[in-house]
């Protein structure tokens, strides 16, 4: 019989990972996804922790499935991510909609769990084993697939920053053996991917193969019909040498890289556990720079951390002036349960962060500006991924992962074309084909 299974999916990227491979385990179970909820015998809110307004969400969503569970009583509603994994058997008590509480790191029981949801069974399963959860899984569908794909390496969080949730909801740094990821890679390669961004919650921690990230890198650049690698999220201090020097010869691995630096004050990089200075951080962004001079940075911020000064929030202003990023995510400070910043006695103001994050987010949004208005007449490279807006046009990414529409036929979906940028718009380019 088949079963209608609808996913919900909040968070980074891992989780758009983490969705995908469980939708495809409960494809063996006779589940077809649906976009439409109301349908769904099962809906699964693949969940996120990070801030307070990510973890809220899930609770607004659960209200408004109440109802739709009302109207169809045979509905199962499961939470999974890392809000099952931070809360557990608290949902259940908060939420009686609610059948299911996975965390993340057991997503590979979830086959075998489906018979006793049906029966009426309230589960969870919260624990983090020892196994590779995605060898568990069953292997990927080998269905076509979309140009560009993200590809799980390495899992966890052993950094510790003082306003972080991740290494306590994601368990321990875990890499992926390196023989799992490449047969993973070939496979989706076959089945149409081009280019692959490799996870991690600290992927340059990534110690499954031989000269850690940078030799896995060398690795997959081996495989034919792979055009492109890319890799995230990076924490400066795994950023070793091997892996500079591979942003500088490995042609295939694109010049981007997100390597968030969180405050341009030394003090609060301390009080943040970051293990890195301001000045430090920049001196390997010149490493970078020199190896690979068009290497566009982006970077994740958070103002108004515990005890930050207006002082200490300018020399953040400054890193960012120094740097020039391509663009840039930042955060005001969300207090999280469980997490040391959040006991600390000299919380900023709300308003107080509010009024920085504006502030660092206008100078981000100009440095972008210049760094899409700098490609104008340059030519880069573009994978077609889809169709653009107006007809007779692809959209794709270019090297820098800047959004380009191009005029091309509908037969270049899946390949890396040269093209000549013509125009820049607020949040993408346009261009023509060179060739
Ligand atoms: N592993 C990555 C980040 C994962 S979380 C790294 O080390 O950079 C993504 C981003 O969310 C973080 O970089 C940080 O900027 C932001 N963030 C995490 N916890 C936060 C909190 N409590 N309040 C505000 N922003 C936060
Ligand atoms: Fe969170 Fe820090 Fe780990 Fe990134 S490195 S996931 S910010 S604890
Ligand atoms: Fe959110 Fe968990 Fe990712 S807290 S950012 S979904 S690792």
């Amino acid at each position: 019989m088949t079963r209608k299974l609808h996913i919900r999916t909040y968070g980074c990227q891992m989780n758009v990972y983490d969705s995908e491979r469980m939708a495809e385990a409960l494809a063996g179970q006779g589940y077809e996804t649906t976009e439409e909820v109301a349908e769904a015998d099962l809906v699964l809110l693949n969940t996120c922790h990070i801030r307070e307004k990510a973890a809220e969400k899930v609770y607004s969503e659960l209200g408004r499935l109440k109802e739709l569970k009302a109207a169809n009583p045979d509905m199962r509603i499961g939470v999974t991510g890392c809000v099952a994994q931070a809360e557990g058997e608290e949902i259940l008590t908060r939420s009686p909609m609610v059948d299911l509480v996975l965390g993340p790191q057991s997503y590979h029981r979830l086959p075998e769990l489906t018979g006793a949801l049906q029966a009426g069974a309230r589960l969870v399963e919260t624990d983090f084993p020892a196994e590779d959860k995605f060898d568990e899984l069953p292997a990927r569908r080998k269905a076509r697939r979309a140009p560009a794909a993200f590809l799980t390496v390495q899992e966890g969080c052993d950094k510790f920053c003082a306003f972080c949730v991740v290494p306590y909801t994601r368990g321990a740094e875990v890499s992926r053996p390196a023989a799992r990821i490449l047969a993973e890679a070939r496979d989706l390669v076959e089945a149409g991917v081009r280019e692959l961004t490799l996870l991690g919650q600290n992927v340059n921690a990534y110690h499954g193969h031989e000269g850690g990230l940078a030799g896995l890198i060398r690795a997959l650049a081996e495989i034919d019909g792979l055009a492109r690698i890319r890799y995230t999220t990076s924490h400066p201090n795994d950023m070793d040498e091997a892996l500079i020097a591979a942003h500088g010869d490995v042609e295939k691995l694109m010049p981007y890289l997100h390597l968030p630096v969180q405050s341009g004050s030394d003090r609060v990089l301390k009080a943040m556990n970051r293990k890195h200075t301001a000045a430090e951080y920049l001196a390997l962004v010149e490493k970078l720079r020199a190896v690979r001079p068009d290497l566009l940075l982006t970077s994740d911020f958070i103002t108004g951390f515990p005890g930050e000064t207006e002082a200490e929030f300018e020399e953040t202003l400054e890193l960012v002036r120094a740097v020039g990023y391509g663009t840039a995510f930042s955060f005001a400070y969300s207090p999280r349960p469980g997490t040391p910043a959040a006991e600390r006695k000299d919380q900023v103001p709300r308003e107080v962060s509010m009024d920085r994050l504006h502030r660092l987010q206008a100078l981000l949004a100009g440095q972008q500006k210049a760094a899409l208005e700098a490609m104008v007449g340059r030519e880069t490279t573009v994978l077609f991924e889809k169709a653009g807006r107006l007809p007779g046009q692809m959209a794709g990414k270019s090297a820098h992962l800047h959004a380009v529409h191009v005029p091309a036929p509908a037969e270049s979906r899946g390949e890396v074309r040269r093209v000549r940028i013509t125009e820049a718009g607020p949040n993408s380019l346009a261009g023509t084909l060179v060739d």
